[in-house]
């Protein structure tokens, strides 16, 4: 028997602001998911957020882009934002459903999606992630370190199965492209394309002894769909971990080191992604309640929930950030907070202007205008005094408009 994995997330309204998901809402999801486990188109699931989005991780045998899997979670999200959400005025009610019509896949509707169909080995330890006011590239570096960094994992060096690398494939995202690169082979190659998260984004990762599927991560681009600004593409990942691939250990290890992503306040700040505790998880419900972003609405954290899957049947949550051990890394991300903050609006803390391309900026910065510096520097004198005579209005040259 094959079992899919299959993640679905979206934010549907923040309490309050951008902070949080509503209890009510992962509630209501878990409830949805075990009623269709009782029904038979699920085995299992589970319910988490971190900051404002929700995801739905569903069990199955019904293969990846699977219509039921797919509606169930579209109608889920539906219907918590015409139940819940918008009953209660949630900050941005419905905000990363995108589309009206549901026909057969959620992908390109707005929500992140990342499934995996494997044939479960004798034990199948399953790494899950999610991360909040980032976006998907956002895991390009971890990513590679787990599969590509003998510095990071061991396994690379000393484990038989491993020794031969992974095969990542990388999608730019603005083509619609995909690259197969080999590591270690391609090291160079491969950093040259996902040192720039933004375009390029490792989207699986196969041992290419066997091209057992390791790994997946959400893709889409929440800007490229609705061409405006939608709030960052928050993504979701999941890794298969041990037994000739890279273990929890070498997995989590990667995060240790709180890295600089993009997405932080407005989708418009770079900041560290810090590796982060769950608040609570109720096994009972099959929920678990993730951090919350207010420091500037960050800073971008990522969460690491462990199973063990077996028949399809999820066995845990652990949550895996919740090691002293990563109290350093939560701690250098404070501090690294805190010093790139007191850049205010100044890039690199603000994001470049292509990147800015989507936000509200340019709508401002159209307002003004600008003369040529020839004409400009020939009448500087007339062009200051007009400017000082008309304090606090947008800049404009005498002779001009
Ligand atoms: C949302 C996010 C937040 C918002 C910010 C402004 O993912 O990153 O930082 O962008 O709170 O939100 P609005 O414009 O909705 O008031
Ligand atoms: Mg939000
Ligand atoms: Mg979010």
């Amino acid at each position: 028997m094959k079992t899919t994995v299959s993640i679905i997330k979206a934010d549907i309204g923040g309490l309050p602001g951008h902070a949080w998901v509503h209890p009510k809402i992962l509630e209501f999801a878990a409830e949805r998911l075990k009623e269709e486990q009782k029904r038979g188109l699920l085995i299992d699931y589970f319910v988490y957020n971190v900051g404002d989005d929700m995801s739905l991780l569903m069990t199955h045998t019904k293969g990846e882009n699977n219509p039921d899997i797919h509606g169930l979670a579209w109608s889920i999200f539906k219907e918590a934002t015409e139940n819940i959400a918008k009953k209660v005025k949630l900050y941005g009610a419905g905000q990363d459903l995108l589309k009206d019509t549901f026909s057969g896949n959620v992908r390109g509707l707005g929500p992140q999606v990342a499934e995996m169909e494997f044939e479960e080995r004798p034990s199948e330890p399953l790494v899950v992630f999610a991360a909040d006011k980032t976006e998907p590239g956002a895991f390009n570096l971890p990513f590679y370190k787990i599969f590509a960094d003998p510095f990071n994992t061991a396994g690379l060096v000393i484990d038989p199965a491993m020794h031969e690398g992974f095969r990542f494939e990388i999608l730019d995202v603005y083509e619609g492209k995909v690259y197969l690169l080999d590591a270690p082979e391609n090291s160079y190659d491969i950093l040259g394309l996902i040192g720039t998260p933004g375009r390029y984004i490792i989207r699986r990762i196969y041992r290419k002894a066997d091209f057992v599927q390791a790994s997946v991560t959400s893709v889409e681009r929440l800007n490229l769909i609705a061409g405006h600004y939608v709030g960052k593409d928050d993504p979701v990942a999941m890794v298969r971990a041990q037994h000739g691939l890279p273990a929890v250990g070498e997995i989590l290890e990667a995060f240790a080191y709180p890295h600089l992503v993009e997405g932080w306040m407005r989708g418009s700040h770079v900041g560290p992604l810090m590796p982060s505790k769950m608040i609570s998880i109720d096994l009972e419900k099959r929920i678990a309640m993730g951090p919350k972003m207010t420091r500037f609405d960050g800073p971008p954290k990522v969460i690491a929930i462990g199973f063990q899957v077996h028949d399809g049947y999820l066995e845990g949550p652990v949550d895996l950030f919740d090691d002293p051990a990563f109290d350093y890394s939560r701690q250098l991300a404070a501090q690294i907070t805190d010093y790139i903050r007191r850049m205010g609006p100044v890039m690199p803390h603000r994001l470049p202007p292509e990147e800015m391309e989507y936000t509200t900026l340019p709508q401002i910065l159209s307002k003004l205008k600008s003369v040529p510096v020839d004409e400009y520097e020939k009448n500087r004198l007339q062009y200051i005094q007009f400017v000082s005579s008309q304090v606090g209005q947008s800049v404009t040259g005498p002779s001009h408009d």
